[in-house]
């Protein structure tokens, strides 16, 4: 099986969903392209939920994926955060942008059974999955509605442990991909596995078809994942960094300025470890005292909110991948061209 037969998709490129960033615009392009568009819901309500899934089924009438993450259960909640060090050391970044370090809220994150309860209900042909694996009941609720799942692996193991969960397709997520690594059977920092050396293993060790993400940025490294035994790439920076995308103005720039050491891992930003360009936030943030994910992802998302509105990027999480100089398109169908052009004849 095929990720393109395993997904109802015409051409096996897959424009990686953006937590926060997601625009259904790109999502629609891409699949309108004959690849597989996905958006992010990642923190959204099930309300917007339902919304978006609607727009994107008026944006295009191609098959396209929403992608949740799931909860790996050591996510703190509100009751159980002193906010007050974390706050002070961030107090500079919300000083240059005009806010205020807000109340906590009720909740950081929507409840995902609400979440999947209204992505269930809006049936969207494809659902991706990260920080875990999908229940057997999800996985037959899914497939009662004719909706596909996808899981996502940054290790062997965990490739496996969704293989056996009876997913359609895995994307195999090496370390050098843009923003959170979705590691979820051992530490991010224990799971850094690089594209090269993920794609073959995965392959090896599972049947569902493997989708290769992660460094991939031009026509080479999508012939590349087919040679690993991918028949299937997801693509993030490229995409982001064309005026398609959701990213501020100063984001684009930062990718489009990027050489292939400028990006790092950090967990300052959200409490977990993820990947993009170092910036005054990511600096002063690292100098004092976080908290964990979700609780860090909210307080810098009150400053981070202001700064997209100002396109400041010195304030923003400036996610982006190792292969960020190889994107060198503004435009999502010359990106799409490009990478269509690495595919096997
Ligand atoms: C801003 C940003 C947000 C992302 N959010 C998500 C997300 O919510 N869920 C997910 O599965 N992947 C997410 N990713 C990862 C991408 O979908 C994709 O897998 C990754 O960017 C591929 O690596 P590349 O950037 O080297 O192409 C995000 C990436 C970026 C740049």
């Amino acid at each position: 099986m095929t990720v393109q037969r395993a997904l109802g998709i015409d051409v096996p490129l897959v424009l990686g969903p953006f937590g926060g960033l997601s625009s259904v615009g790109l999502a629609a392009a891409v699949s309108d392209a004959g690849g597989l568009g996905s958006y992010g819901l990642y923190g959204y309500d099930p309300d917007r939920i339902t919304a978006t899934i609607a727009a994107l089924r008026q944006a295009t009438t191609r098959p396209f994926a929403v992608n949740l993450w799931l909860p790996t259960g050591d996510e703190v909640t509100p009751d159980a955060v002193d906010v007050t060090a974390a706050a002070a050391t961030a107090q500079p970044l919300f000083d240059a942008v005009g806010a205020t370090v807000p109340a906590l809220p009720d909740r950081f994150l929507p409840d995902i059974d609400a979440q999947l309860d209204a992505v269930l209900s809006a049936a969207p042909p494809v659902l991706s999955v990260v920080y875990g694996v999908p229940s057997a009941r999800l996985r037959a609720q899914t497939a009662d509605r004719g909706i596909r799942l996808v899981g996502t692996a940054t290790s062997v193991a965990e490739a496996r442990a969704l293989d056996e969960a009876g997913v359609d397709a895995i994307v195999a997520s090496g370390a050098e991909a843009a923003g959170h690594r979705v590691s979820f059977l051992a530490r991010a920092e224990d799971s850094l596995v690089g594209t090269m050396a993920l794609v073959p293993q995965v392959v090896d060790a599972v049947t569902a078809p493997v989708i290769a993400a992660g460094g991939i940025a031009d026509r080479r490294g999508v012939a590349a994942a087919f040679a690993l035994g991918a028949t299937g790439v997801q693509v993030g920076t490229a995409f982001l960094r064309t005026r398609q995308s959701a990213a501020p103005a100063g984001h684009r720039a930062a990718i489009a300025a990027a050489g292939d050491t400028d990006t790092v891992l950090t967990r300052v930003m959200s409490g977990r470890l993820a990947r993009g360009i170092p910036n005054e936030a990511t600096r002063t943030l690292g100098a004092g005292a976080r908290l964990p994910f979700p609780a860090q992802n909210w307080l810098t998302g009150r400053f981070r909110a202001a700064a997209a509105a100002q396109d400041r990027a010195e304030y923003l999480s400036l996610w982006a991948g190792q292969a960020a100089a190889l994107a060198r398109w503004d435009d999502a169908a010359d990106v799409f061209a490009e990478l269509a052009a690495g595919l096997p004849r």
